[in-house]
């Protein structure tokens, strides 16, 4: 079973960007640079969650779930296997970079891949905000924070990752007609206390990374990376804004690479017991404006498919 969003890897030809970006606007502590070069950050006692591979052009690498310990790594494989789909194993060199005891990875229909461990090196009392901050993130059981997908065909995403991967729905976001006629259609998932840790969002014809969400235990440390913006020539894609369904207050920014930087406060817990979705049609009680910019461009690390791959 996945119990945490554990690290995230994209790749990017600004990934140098990242040591100043990570630090000191968005608070991160920089880890010792991957095998290949890559900017690493740390945002717990969780020895790096989020590193930034050198590449010729901004792409989504892998998401990290985290797994209770070897012997659910090795039944998760299992059950995998058992339902199609291709799983690799990973190699002495693949657990060394990733600071793992155990890992598999494998791919969603659309390529999006997916790497699942156990046993992350973490160091306690390592964390350092990379800025002044009152506190830190909140992780924890609640594992990284979350992350948000476009898949081009939601009905066929909710199934893998719901019916294979055994992601639970806390709820949908849904503005129009509903269904191929919907212009938002968005689904929310938990593995743990947080609301979510993962969201798919359909976008027909496209698959990507729309962002990353880091929440800070302050809402002071979130209006001082507002306050920051200006200094680090970073845009507002929505502005702050509160969101219905995890109640999230947050902004959202832009990154040296496209991907999409939520930066929130004050998240809901769930509890898997006496939770029931609900179907929202508007995401946000206020903010969360779109800037002109955003709406004229595609949302974060996003790719048009080939034909094929539709
Ligand atoms: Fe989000």
């Amino acid at each position: 079973m996945i119990q945490e969003l554990s690290y995230i890897g994209i790749g990017s030809p600004h990934a140098e960007d990242w040591r100043r970006y990570g630090t000191e606007l968005l608070g991160a502590m920089l880890a010792p640079d991957g095998p290949d070069g890559a900017v690493r950050l740390a945002v717990d006692d969780v020895d790096y969650r989020i590193a930034v591979h050198p590449a010729s052009e901004d792409e989504f690498r892998y998401a990290g779930w985290g797994v209770a310990n070897e012997t659910d790594l090795h039944a998760f494989a299992s059950h995998l296997e058992s339902r199609g789909v291709t799983v690799h194993h990973g190699d002495a060199e693949l657990l060394r970079e990733r600071q793992v005891a155990g890992l598999v990875w494998f791919e969603d229909p659309w390529g999006l891949r997916h790497e699942l461990s156990w046993g992350k090196a973490a160091t306690p009392l390592s964390f350092r905000a990379g800025r002044t901050m009152r506190g830190g993130f909140v992780t924890g059981e609640q594992g990284l924070g979350h992350v948000v997908f476009q898949v081009p065909d939601i009905a066929r995403a909710d199934h893998f990752y719901v019916d294979v991967l055994g992601f639970r729905l806390s709820d949908r976001v849904t503005v129009g007609a509903g269904g191929a006629d919907s212009t938002v259609d968005v689904r929310f998932y938990h593995v743990n206390g947080r609301h979510h840790s993962l969201a798919l969002a359909e976008l027909p014809g496209h698959v990507g990374f729309n962002h990353l969400m880091l929440e800070v235990e302050h809402m002071d440390d979130l209006g001082r990376l507002i306050d920051l913006l200006d200094e680090h020539d970073v845009e507002i894609v929505q502005s702050l804004g509160r969101h219905t369904n995890d109640l999230m207050t947050s902004v959202y920014i832009g990154s040296p690479s496209g991907l999409q930087i939520e930066y929130g406060f004050g998240g809901l817990a769930v509890d898997d017991l006496s939770w029931v979705a609900r179907t929202y049609t508007r995401p946000s009680y206020w903010g969360h404006k779109r800037s002109a910019a955003a709406q004229a461009a595609l949302p974060g690390i996003v790719k048009p498919l080939a034909a094929e791959a539709r």
